[in-house]
């Protein structure tokens, strides 16, 4: 089967094509990772978990192996309080991972409408995800408000499924502020979260690559305006992205803004030549 390439590259390769020269070193990395990286915070109080589709849950879905997506569990160890961002491809998988952890999860969090975050039908292939997860757990999702029906059409949820937001809502997961930032492009209501220097980004921002801009609802200079938008973030937060497209899980935005080509154009002319 053919994957669903989401990121822009050079050329416009398929993103495939490009894991090959490193795909040979995954089986070592995979065993220094283990089930997930879980890293403490400012506050000891900060549950983090970067889980890999394919590696760390829904182990042995093609699909989700191929994908190589990261859903992320965030939450407040003191309360016990977690949302998963991106749950795609088995929520059984992150609810165990969550239970097993002593957490319980309060909502999700949907990046954007594509099936391979919160399922639906992708290339002909069904892809469980958020409405496998509702009927496990009744829980709000949290979505852009430019995003919403989008994802409901994707997904089938009812509206009544759907918190829709605005730009720098902020959400309270227990004690844990999380900061909902509109970054369209990718899709029209992408979203990203900023919480205790970290920036889940979604499919706007690879460490290499943003997401592409030629699916429905993408738009090209939106994309250009919400990475220069990013560029700006204080603070220097870690950058985990949507998909593993990289060497490495995670970067400091600073060093995917030094070493990433999507931040090469220095105006929206030169974006465009480069992105048309
Ligand atoms: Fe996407």
């Amino acid at each position: 089967m053919a994957a669903l390439p989401d990121n822009i590259s050079l050329g416009r390769r398929p993103w495939n094509c490009e894991l090959a020269p490193w795909n040979c070193q995954l089986g070592r990395r995979n065993c220094e990772l283990g089930g997930g990286i879980t890293i403490g915070g400012m506050s000891d109080r900060l549950y983090f978990r970067q889980l890999l589709s394919g590696r760390d849950f829904a182990v042995g879905d093609p699909i989700a192996t191929q994908m190589r997506n990261f859903s992320y569990l965030i939450g407040d160890r003191e309360t016990g309080e977690a949302v998963i961002v991106d749950p795609a491809y088995a929520a059984g998988d992150l609810l165990e991972v969550l239970a097993g952890d002593g957490m319980r999860l309060t909502g999700v969090l949907a990046t954007h409408h594509h099936p391979d975050h919160v399922g639906g039908e992708m290339m002909g292939f069904a892809l469980p995800g958020v409405p496998e997860l509702l009927a496990l757990q009744q829980v709000p999702v949290h979505v852009n408000q430019a995003e919403s029906e989008w994802v409901r059409r994707t997904t089938g949820i009812s509206a009544s499924d759907l918190v829709s937001h605005d730009h720098d809502d902020l959400l309270e997961v227990g004690a844990i502020p999380l900061r909902l930032l509109h970054t369209p492009g990718h899709t029209p209501g992408s979203q990203c979260f900023l919480l205790d220097g970290r920036l889940v980004a979604g499919d706007t921002l690879f460490l290499e690559g943003c997401g592409r801009t030629d699916f429905p609802g993408g738009d090209s200079d939106a994309m250009y305006r919400s990475l220069q938008w990013l560029a700006g973030l204080d603070g220097d937060p870690t950058v985990y992205p949507g998909h593993f497209y990289a060497a490495e899980p995670s970067a400091s935005l600073d060093v995917v803004k030094q070493e990433n080509f999507v931040f090469r154009p220095r105006s929206l002319e030169q974006w465009r030549t480069m992105f048309p």
